[in-house]
This record gives C-alpha cells, sequence and structure tokens, in this order.
C-alpha cells in the first residue's frame, strides 16, 4: 500500500501549542515556557507578529526629498520605502516581480526603482514601468505587474510600515505617549548591537518595571530614583517612568516607552533613543539603536560620554540576556513567576504575543 502524500490544507502544517494562557491574571500567571525562546518552530510561526504589527524602518530624515528611498527589511521580508515626486510615501515590496532580485538596495535618491538584474523598471509608487526585451509574452499585463504596497505611515522622527492589515492607525496605537519636543530633535548617531539570545528576552529584560536596574546598572541607579519607577499599560503600548536628579545626560526624567512587539522609545535629559529587536534566529538578535538629541544639546564630547554611558547599560544588559539564554536551555528550568506589581507590562508582552500567536 502507498501512503498519500496530499495534505489537508486546512491543517496547519506546523502549529506549535502555546501552553500560555493570557487570560490568567498576573499575580497568577506563570511565564511562557522555555520552548518559546528556544524552538526554532516556534520562532518560524512567530515570524506572523511581526507581518502583523507596526513595524519602525526608517528615519523621516532618510526620506524626507522627493525621490529618497530605504530599502529595509521586517523579519526577513524585503521591503522599500519611497517618496515619491509627489511628496507620498509609500511602502512596498523590495522583490523583482520578474526573477525576485531585491529591486533597491541602501538608501538614496532615485527618479524610480529599476531591478540591478534584469532592469525592470518601477515607478516610486510600485507601478511598473517597463520590462525591457521580455518580446512576445503572452497574456502579459504590465498593470498587474506592480510591486506590491503596504501600509506606511510617519510619527514624530520615525517611518513605519504594516505588512498586513492594521487594525489602527500607527498614531492611535501611540496617542497616549506625550513625549517632549518630538518634532525638534536632531538623528545624532545608530549603534548596533548583536546578541546571544532571543529576541524575547531582550525585551522581557527592558520591560520588567525596573526591576534589575538596582542591581545590574550601577551607574545608571545612582542617576535615578528608582523609589518613585513606575509602570503605565495601554493597548498595545507600555510606559515606565522614573525620576531623574543632577545629571545632564539623564535629566530630571525618564520616559521608557515599548510599542508591542519590538520597538523601544527612551526620552531622557535632552535625548530621545529608539531601539529595534530585530529576530536574527531563534538565539540571536540585533538590537539597533538610533540617539537624537535637542538642537541646543549637540556637543561633541557630551554625545560621546553620553554613548558611552549608554554602551555600558546595553554591554551590561548583554551580559545577562545571554546568561538568561544558557538558562533557559537548562534542563531544571521550564518557567518563573512574575512580581505582579513591578513586572506586569512582561505580562502584557507575553499576553499580546500568545493573542497574536492563537
Ligand atoms: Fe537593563
Amino acid at each position: 500500500m502507498v501512503a498519500s502524500l496530499e495534505l489537508d490544507p486546512d491543517i496547519p502544517l506546523e502549529s506549535v501549542s502555546l501552553d500560555f494562557d493570557p487570560d490568567i491574571p498576573v499575580d497568577s500567571a506563570w511565564t511562557p515556557p522555555a520552548r518559546w525562546y528556544r524552538d526554532p518552530a516556534f520562532f518560524e510561526q512567530e515570524k506572523a507578529v511581526f507581518y502583523s504589527t507596526w513595524q519602525a524602518v526608517a528615519r523621516l530624515d532618510q526620506l524626507s526629498e522627493p525621490g529618497s528611498f530605504v530599502a529595509c527589511e521586517v523579519a526577513g521580508e524585503p521591503v522599500v520605502v519611497t517618496r515619491d515626486g509627489e511628496g507620498e510615501l509609500h511602502a512596498l515590496s523590495n522583490v523583482c516581480r520578474h526573477h525576485a532580485a531585491c529591486v533597491a538596495e541602501g538608501q538614496g535618491q532615485t527618479q524610480e526603482l529599476t531591478c540591478p538584474y534584469h532592469g525592470w523598471r518601477y515607478q516610486l509608487d510600485g507601478r511598473l514601468k517597463s520590462a525591457p526585451r521580455l518580446g512576445p509574452a503572452r497574456d502579459f499585463d504590465r498593470s498587474a505587474f506592480s510591486l506590491p504596497r503596504f501600509q506606511v505611515e510617519s510619527w514624530g522622527p520615525l517611518v513605519f510600515v504594516h505588512l498586513g492589515r492594521p487594525e489602527r492607525p500607527l498614531a492611535d496605537e501611540l496617542r497616549p505617549l506625550k513625549l517632549r519636543r518630538l518634532d525638534e530633535l536632531f538623528f545624532v548617531a545608530r549603534r548596533s548591537w548583536e546578541i546571544g539570545c532571543n529576541w524575547k528576552v531582550y525585551v522581557d529584560n527592558y520591560l520588567d518595571g525596573g526591576y534589575h536596574v538596582s542591581h545590574l546598572h550601577h551607574d545608571l541607579a545612582a542617576k535615578l530614583d528608582l523609589e518613585g519607577y513606575k509602570t503605565e499599560l495601554f493597548d498595545t503600548l507600555s510606559v515606565q517612568s522614573c525620576a531623574g536628579g543632577e545629571d545632564a545626560r539623564v535629566g530630571a526624567e525618564a520616559v521608557y516607552a515599548f510599542l508591542f512587539p519590538n520597538f523601544m522609545l527612551n526620552r531622557y535629559g535632552p535625548w530621545l533613543d529608539t531601539n529595534l529587536v530585530v529576530p536574527l534566529g531563534v538565539d540571536r538578535c540585533l538590537t539597533v539603536f538610533d540617539y537624537y538629541l535637542e538642537p541646543e544639546a549637540v556637543d561633541k564630547t557630551f554625545i560621546e560620554e553620553s554613548l558611552q554611558a549608554s554602551d555600558q547599560v546595553q554591554q551590561e544588559d548583554i551580559l545577562i540576556c545571554q546568561s538568561v539564554q544558557r538558562g533557559l536551555g537548562s534542563r531544571h528550568y521550564d518557567r518563573g513567576r512574575y512580581a505582579p506589581l513591578i513586572e506586569h507590562a512582561d505580562h502584557q508582552f507575553h499576553r499580546l504575543l500568545a493573542r497574536c500567536l492563537s
């Protein structure tokens, strides 16, 4: 007897059970199982989260002029953002409709997008302009070969895309977030760190309500009033804040905002830094920090000292995140508990993920 190789299309190929009930309140809940952070099948399934949320992909200053473009990726999916001659922003698939090469690389200025492989040319809104030497291809309808278009929105100095069907405009998701002087800030520098941990380990560390700060970041803790640390939850947003003191870098208040699932905005002193957490593999991620400054604070020494202090905090977080990733592989650990009055942003993050994946 020959076994049938046909698959029932209604049964998902690999649907890993979540083993996490988002309806259990934080004081009774256990954290997600270690599998969420270690299982390659879970990692594949989880990519859906990035295709169904707003993703920060570029800075507005990179797209200020008509004809500017930025090539980027969302969880491995090639995307290009353009500003056309009329000043409209577009987010397009960056995959040529001919033989799948990436049409745009890097960033720059152009009148049209020309695929480097066979020279297919697209307008900046994605419409196919010409397919040279295609010749007598039958039933070829050029208008059906546009680059697929996605939703795009700007917010403050940032540009976001959504590869699915957004439930709400980005501005609605970010409405509770009031950041000082958002439209006056200057982009100063980008720094990236690759970390040997699942992307969620890094996010969990960020969202622990300042729990780890006094243990792990001694220099930073000395500049903050951790007693007054507070966390507010909104639909897809959480905002942690804490009073500062005399330190010029940290200033009077630090605000740490998180937009589900992988974007952070930190406003403190004259600084805004944004941090995009990019999953690279089940146990590897990249954190991309963009630093912005209030115009009157732009001073070379101050910038260097601040970036140094930021690097120190990041190095401390990297060591602990890599330690957690090793611990999640232990045969003697599977899941833990939340500190209900401190770690509710972590709990919200896990609940949103579970809802998104179920
Ligand atoms: Fe930290």
